[in-house]
């Protein structure tokens, strides 16, 4: 592994001007959601930020400040199903178009009970799949050109 050079994408798509884009990153403020908003944001794209914590997402969003793109934190706990409706409502009235979505957010519950949230649903389980699937299916509902899957990124759901 030490000797291997690995590439995720074709360099050259890093360089992409995405200017006039707007995407969708849950996950945003850590691991791999911040890495991906920060590469869009860096590349001119607008990022909405689908975070639980919009503090949290404000507080790291900060080092994007000299980054050519946007962003903008909007609450969205992907483990409370009403949550989800709601962030998806709030971006339909602010946005107009959505270019792409990655969902990278995801957790695990490391106790040895499961615990159960509101909907019923162990929370790592709905925090990782069933919010992520419901965003997706109320977001194609109104933009159906995601269905080309080039437009939707899935590190969370697809473990
Ligand atoms: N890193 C890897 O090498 C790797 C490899 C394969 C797969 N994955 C999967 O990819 C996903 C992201 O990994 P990561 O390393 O980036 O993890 P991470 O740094 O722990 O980030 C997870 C993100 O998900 C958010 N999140 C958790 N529960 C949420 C909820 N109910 N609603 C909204 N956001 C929630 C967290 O926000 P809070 O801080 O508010 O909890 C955090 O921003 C995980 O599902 C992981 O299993 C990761």
């Amino acid at each position: 592994m030490a000797n291997k050079e690995v590439t995720f994408c074709d360099p050259k798509h890093l360089e992409e001007d995405l200017n006039g884009t707007t995407y969708i990153v849950t996950g945003a403020h850590s691991g791999v959601g911040f890495e991906t908003t920060q590469q869009l944001v860096k590349q001119g794209a607008h990022v909405v930020m689908a975070c639980r914590r919009v503090e949290d997402g404000n507080k790291v969003a900060q080092s994007f400040s000299t980054l050519k793109g946007s962003y903008d934190v909007m609450k969205c706990d992907l483990a409370d199903l009403q949550s989800v409706r709601d962030f998806v409502d709030a971006f339909l009235s602010k946005y107009q178009k959505l270019d792409g979505l990655a969902c990278h957010a995801g957790m695990m519950n490391m106790e040895n009970t499961p615990e159960y949230n509101k909907d019923g649903f162990e929370i790592t389980v709905e925090a990782s799949f069933y919010g992520h699937f419901l965003l997706t299916e109320l977001l194609l509902e109104k933009y159906p050109q995601l269905k080309n899957l080039d437009a939707v990124f899935r590190s969370a759901y697809r473990n």
